[in-house]
This record gives C-alpha cells, sequence and structure tokens, in this order.
C-alpha cells in the first residue's frame, strides 16, 4: 500500500477504531501546538466521521507485529496517519485533511510516503489538483509542503472563521516531479 516506509513499519486503511488512538496523539505529536486553544482546535478538526466515511482515502501507519521485544517502533503503536478524501463537488481535486508523523520518527521519509500514497489513490480516481491548509503558525508544515512541491499561498485571514487563520496549498499533479508521485 505504502511502497517504503522504514523498517517495523506497516500502512493501512484508517478503521474506526483507530479514532481515540489518533485522538490521543495530537497534542503530543502538534508539541502543543497555540495552547489549550490549539488543543481543542485540532481535537475537533477530528471527529468520528473521519474514521467512518473517509476511510479508504485515508492511512494509518503503525508498528509490525513482533516489534514490540525492545525494537523500535513498537507493535501496535500509531507512528503516522494521513486523513484525506476526493473531493465530492470539484471532479478534479482531493483534499488532505490531517497529517501527523510520529516526532520520533520525523525525517525518515514518512510523511512523504504518506503524500505519494495519497498521490496515488487520487490520480487513480482521476484527480489532478490536492489541497491542504496549515496554520500560520505551523512553519515547519509549510516548509514539509514546499519541499514536496507545493505551493504555498500567501495568509488568509479568518479562513475558518474569526480569529483562524490558514495557509493554503495546492499541487498540480500533472507537473509534479516523478521522484515524488508513485506511477
Ligand atoms: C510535517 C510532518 C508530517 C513531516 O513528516 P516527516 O515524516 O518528518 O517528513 P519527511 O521525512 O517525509 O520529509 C519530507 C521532506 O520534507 C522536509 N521536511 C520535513 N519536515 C521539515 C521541517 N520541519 N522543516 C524543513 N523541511 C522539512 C524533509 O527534509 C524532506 O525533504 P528532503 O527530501 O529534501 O530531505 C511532521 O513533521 C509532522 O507530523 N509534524 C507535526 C504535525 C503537523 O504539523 N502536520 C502537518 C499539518 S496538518
Amino acid at each position: 500500500m505504502i511502497d517504503v516506509l522504514p523498517g517495523g513499519l506497516t500502512a493501512r486503511h484508517l478503521v474506526e477504531g483507530d479514532h481515540p488512538r489518533v485522538l490521543a496523539v495530537l497534542d503530543t505529536w502538534w508539541g502543543g501546538l497555540k495552547g489549550p486553544a490549539g488543543a481543542l482546535e485540532r481535537s475537533l478538526l477530528l471527529p468520528r466521521l473521519y474514521f467512518q466515511h473517509f476511510t479508504t482515502t485515508s492511512f494509518l501507519v503503525e508498528g509490525d507485529e513482533g516489534q514490540a521485544d525492545g525494537g523500535q517502533p513498537d507493535e501496535g503503536k500509531v507512528a503516522a496517519f494521513l486523513v484525506g478524501f476526493l473531493s465530492q463537488t470539484d471532479p478534479d481535486a482531493a483534499y488532505v485533511h490531517f497529517v501527523g508523523v510520529d516526532p520520533q520518527l520525523h525525517g525518515q521519509g514518512i510523511g512523504r510516503a504518506l503524500y505519494r500514497a495519497f498521490f496515488a489513490l487520487a490520480r487513480s480516481h482521476g484527480r489532478r489538483y490536492v489541497h491542504c491548509i496549515t496554520s500560520p503558525q505551523n512553519t515547519a508544515s509549510q516548509a514539509f509542503h514546499a519541499r514536496l512541491g507545493f505551493t504555498v499561498s500567501t495568509m488568509k485571514p479568518d479562513y475558518d472563521g474569526p480569529g483562524l487563520d490558514r495557509v493554503a496549498f495546492t499541487i498540480d499533479l500533472d507537473a509534479h516531479p516523478v521522484h515524488l508521485a508513485s506511477e
């Protein structure tokens, strides 16, 4: 499902039972970004419905069976996730709603691998553009998406409501460098 992952990790589509497991890692993985208000924002961004109705376009990476004996990562431990979907409105578009990688596993290509898998899935459904957003404070996310080839917008004030400014990313998969997209 995901071709290149560090040893001891496997990927699969989300299931409903993953909801509490993913919610449980958000605060740590986002490093408390924007304090308690940020924590509430993040948890409200991932209601259970994503784990019911968007499972086939979303991914979870976790520790393999047999890795629990001191091996890293631990068996069954959530290592990364990507929640995305195909646009219901725009037949050319797909959307990555939320993505996260365990901080202990940053910089090993897991985020890129998740996006590659999503790009391939979007392409297989005839989608050309992938969109996503982040908060202006999340400079790491902006750097990551820019590195993957996304165009990064200027800050959009009140994009998600009063005081909820956002930066938007878009990538055109037709113009996308071959090394980033699974063919
Ligand atoms: C952003 C995030 C998903 C990146 O995951 P990752 O697995 O560490 O990223 P990768 O190892 O696949 O990196 C892919 C490329 O992006 C670059 N990159 C990743 N994080 C970066 C950062 N913080 N600053 C600059 N570049 C970065 C990598 O260097 C790599 O480029 P390279 O191929 O030239 O080496 C991860 O840092 C994360 O989960 N952050 C917290 C949650 C978050 O902010 N999510 C996104 C907003 S919803």
